[in-house]
């Protein structure tokens, strides 16, 4: 056993409430509220997020915010406008169709992601959800804990109505607190046998941190060296991927050499219409396949979606280093704004938090206003509600971002925020 050190108490901090939008896409939805619960678990207290029925509402009509998007010519975040039209175009006619998830254009993206990421093998599924769970349900029945390791912010601990819990009788172990990432120190404070830890790159409700090269590799040395797995949520690696080849020249490849299993998706940075693929060793991959089966998520016709991840795949993989150039000049040229903060800073990924203080109606109206008159289309809701006069935009850099040049935007995100 490496070093322990003495468990140390976590303030349990706000669950962030999320809006629930793939990463890039402009959405008018606004998620639910989630407040937070603490619970004592192996000593350490950990932070649960649930839904509560106390969504703000927009006070605009939905149907008067979707005109008024529908008339801006620009958008800020992300690709743009997600459209029938524009995900239909990522199904090319000629498309081999599967069956059951075999053959077809599944069996070719699925050789595709494996190459890519230099696994062994690699399975297509409809949901990151599924997949995930699965993927920790495969490691734990292979040892003799049900424990699982992963930071309070976890997808799987907030956003899956606990099935991990329920379907799959894990048990999640938080050995940091919500607001602060993920570090190799942190898993000292575990105290119990573990099946595996869970990874994400880059932690989404922190606005994208990454772990340095070094802590991570000492994180997935953790796992192994107490016969546990290392599991990747890898839903946003092609966008940290760039990170790793600047800061420590690593490929994906090399990031995902590290873990058991990895999980990516093409629908959030890449924009596809939905599904994942976890890689592994074959044996793993196969076992995936029948919990793909049990969850009900071997569709008779997977290609629709298959075929609209190929192309984002081939589209878009290699243009992150990029999009996050153009987000840490963004972040830069906001230096200096009062009542922005930008979590992270400077952005690690092309992702990042913008922390406005304002009251979310004023918040809101400013940016419809910017839609009527500038007919830029900014954001339809906050990502979070932190209180009264705290709200959390997530910008993500992406095709159409690229279009605005960064004072541009400092132009636009001025108008937003001034007192
Ligand atoms: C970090 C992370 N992991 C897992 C998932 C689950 O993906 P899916 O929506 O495909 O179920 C998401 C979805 O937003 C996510 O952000």
């Amino acid at each position: 056993m490496a070093n322990q050190k003495p468990t140390t108490s976590h303030s349990t901090s706000r669950a962030p409430a999320a809006a629930k939008s793939a990463g890039g896409a402009t959405t008018t939805t606004t998620k639910a509220t989630n407040v937070a619960a603490t619970k004592k678990v192996s000593g350490t207290t950990r932070s649960r997020a649930r839904n509560s029925s106390s969504s703000p509402t927009p006070t605009a009509n939905p149907e008067e915010l979707k005109a008024l998007m529908l008339s801006c010519e620009r958008f800020l975040n992300g690709h743009g406008r997600r459209s029938v039209d524009t995900h239909l175009a990522q199904i090319p006619t000629d498309t081999e169709m599967d069956i059951y998830g075999r053959g077809g254009v599944v069996a070719e993206l699925e050789s595709e992601v494996a190459t890519l990421l230099g696994a062994e093998a690699a399975l297509f599924e409809v949901s990151g959800t599924m997949a995930q769970q699965a993927a920790l349900r495969v490691h734990a029945d292979r040892r003799v804990t049900r424990s699982v390791v992963f930071h309070p912010a976890c997808h799987l601990d907030i956003y899956e109505e606990r099935a991990y819990e329920r379907l799959h009788h894990l048990v999640g172990v938080t050995p940091t607190s919500m607001m602060s990432p993920l570090t190799s120190a942190d898993l000292a404070n575990v105290k119990e046998p573990v099946a595996a830890l869970v990874v994400e790159l880059p932690q989404r409700e922190l606005g994208g941190t990454l772990p340095t090269w070094d802590d991570l590799v000492d994180q997935v040395a953790w796992a192994h060296e107490r016969g546990a797995a290392a599991h990747l949520d890898g839903a946003r690696l092609w966008e940290a991927a760039p990170y790793y080849e600047r800061s420590a020249g690593k490929s994906i490849a090399d990031v995902v050499s590290l873990f058991d299993t990895a999980y990516v998706s093409f629908y959030k940075g890449l924009g596809g219409i939905s599904g994942c693929c976890v890689v592994g060793d074959q044996q793993t991959i196969d076992e995936l396949a029948l919990w793909r089966a049990r969850h009900g998520g071997r569709l008779f016709g997977m290609w629709p979606l298959a075929a609209s991840s190929l192309s984002v795949l081939r589209q878009r993989k290699d243009n992150f280093a990029a999009y996050g150039a153009h987000a840490r000049a963004i972040a830069d040229a906001l230096k200096g704004l009062s009542h922005l903060e930008i979590l992270p800073t400077p952005p690690e990924t092309n992702m990042m938090h913008w922390r406005v203080t304002g009251e979310r109606e004023q918040v809101l109206e400013r940016m419809r206003a910017l839609a009527r008159d500038d007919k830029v289309w900014m954001f339809a809701a906050p990502y979070a509600v932190e209180g009264p006069r705290t709200q959390r935009f997530e910008f993500n850099v992406g095709d159409a971002t690229m279009d605005f040049s960064p004072q541009e935007i400092r132009d636009l995100v001025e108008k937003i925020v001034a007192p």
